[in-house]
């Protein structure tokens, strides 16, 4: 057997995010697929007259005549069809499809497919709903041995060998922020925080296409403020001090970006004004505290003797979490929540590779034999390996 065979029989590492499937091998350092969580159905128009005659035949090429598209391939088609989002659906008929598809690229070798065991990483919330879905699915649709369900948080403090801490993992459409004791947790000690990427790129997109005075319709959609607010956005310490400045000409934050309909447009503010909901939520209508506060209440639910093991442990994962100077706003603001012989212990730390940090610490967790509990069997190869020894 090759190399490339024998890794094709290690687990195969899933985490489906509301924005991206990760999926890779366990045990090697990165996911083979990084892919967005999105669909098309090919006769789902965005165009709700009729479409012109021949329009299919010029966007949909012949490779792509099965009713539905994934990924990449899916977003190809984002200006004539309708972009849907599975996981935002709670779309589970979709989603062996979308595995599938998937899975073919990496390109396992035939007699090995549904051979290997799956670690899915879940949130702590992920329902027994959710679980049994997931497990009919690989089990049922697929023929897979056996599944493991692996806590992001837990995977992410292992790797980084801390057994007390906290993990705020900030994807697309929660984040969440979860507390660890000398390894264990605590249902209690642990938050569900409403504001995510989505949110921050649909204030991004509103900022914009209010600003007063720009007096020229522009051409702006979610998926163009999604991808400004991920090459430019930053977080100040002091937003209104930033803003007098601007205003003071001392501008250093303005940027140029050109449209896909030839216009440009200047943003300056927005590009860390954007974050500012995670601050104040009721910016977007939220009535819920900043996300400081909420960390550090999260911290407080244990006792206050452990609160100097957990602080200099904040730590920041996820897409969301990739904007500059947010680990900085945070341990300032976080410590403005506890008394001033605790503030010098507050350390949020940013890890390089954070937005993928979940994939790769059930990945290092694998590679140091450390996931050895909690696997489900698949109960039809249960009942063939119980024949087989009866027979035997
Ligand atoms: N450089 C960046 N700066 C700011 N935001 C970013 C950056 N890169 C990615 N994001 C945002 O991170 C979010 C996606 O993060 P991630 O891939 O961790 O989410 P996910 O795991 O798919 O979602 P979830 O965990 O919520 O189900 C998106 O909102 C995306 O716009
Ligand atoms: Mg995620």
């Amino acid at each position: 057997m090759s190399s490339e065979e024998k890794k094709q029989l290690r687990p195969l590492i899933i985490d489906i995010g509301s924005k991206n499937l990760r999926m890779g091998w366990a045990g090697d350092d990165f996911p083979d697929i990084i892919a967005p969580s999105v669909y098309v159905n090919n006769t789902d128009y965005l165009f709700t007259s009729d479409v012109i005659d021949g329009l299919e035949d010029i966007y949909i090429t012949e490779k792509s005549i099965e009713n539905h598209l994934f990924g990449q391939e899916a977003l190809k088609y984002s200006n004539i069809l309708k972009i849907h989002e599975f996981r935002k659906e709670s779309n589970y008929n979709i989603f062996p499809k979308f595995f599938y598809h998937h899975y073919k690229q990496l390109k396992i070798a035939g007699e090995n497919h549904f051979k290997h065991p799956i670690i899915i990483i879940s949130p702590f919330f992920i329902s027994e709903l959710e679980k049994t879905k997931l497990q009919d699915i690989f089990f049922n649709v697929f023929d897979f041995p056996s599944l493991l369900f692996l806590s992001e948080s837990q995977a992410i403090l292992a790797t980084l060998r801390k057994t007390s801490g906290a993990v705020v993992s900030m994807g697309e459409v929660n984040t969440i922020v979860t507390t660890f004791l000398h390894g264990f947790s605590n249902d209690m000690a642990r938050d569900t925080y409403p504001i995510a990427g989505k949110d921050l790129t649909n204030y991004l997109l509103n900022l914009i296409l209010s600003k007063k005075g720009s007096g020229k319709t522009v051409y702006f959609d979610k998926m163009i403020a999604s991808e400004i607010k991920e090459k430019l956005s930053l977080v100040t310490v002091d937003p209104e001090g930033e803003i007098k400045k601007i205003k003071d000409g001392l501008t250093k934050y303005n940027r140029n970006i050109n449209l896909p309909d030839g216009t440009s447009l200047e943003i300056n503010s927005e590009r860390f004004m954007l974050c500012e909901p995670l601050f104040n939520p009721t910016l977007i209508h939220i009535d819920y505290i900043g996300l400081p506060e909420a960390v550090s209440k999260v911290i407080k639910f244990w006792d206050r003797e452990n609160w100097e093991d957990i602080l200099p442990n904040i730590i920041l994962a996820g897409g969301s979490s990739l904007m500059p100077g947010l680990d900085e706003r945070l341990r300032i603001e976080i410590s403005s929540h506890f008394s001033e012989k605790l503030t010098d212990n507050i350390k949020v730390l940013s890890v390089s590779g954070r937005e993928n940090i979940g994939w790769i610490g059930a990945s290092v967790l694998w590679a140091q034999n450390k996931l050895t509990k909690g696997w489900i069997q698949n109960p039809k190869h249960q009942e063939l390996n119980k024949k087989q020894e009866l027979e035997n």
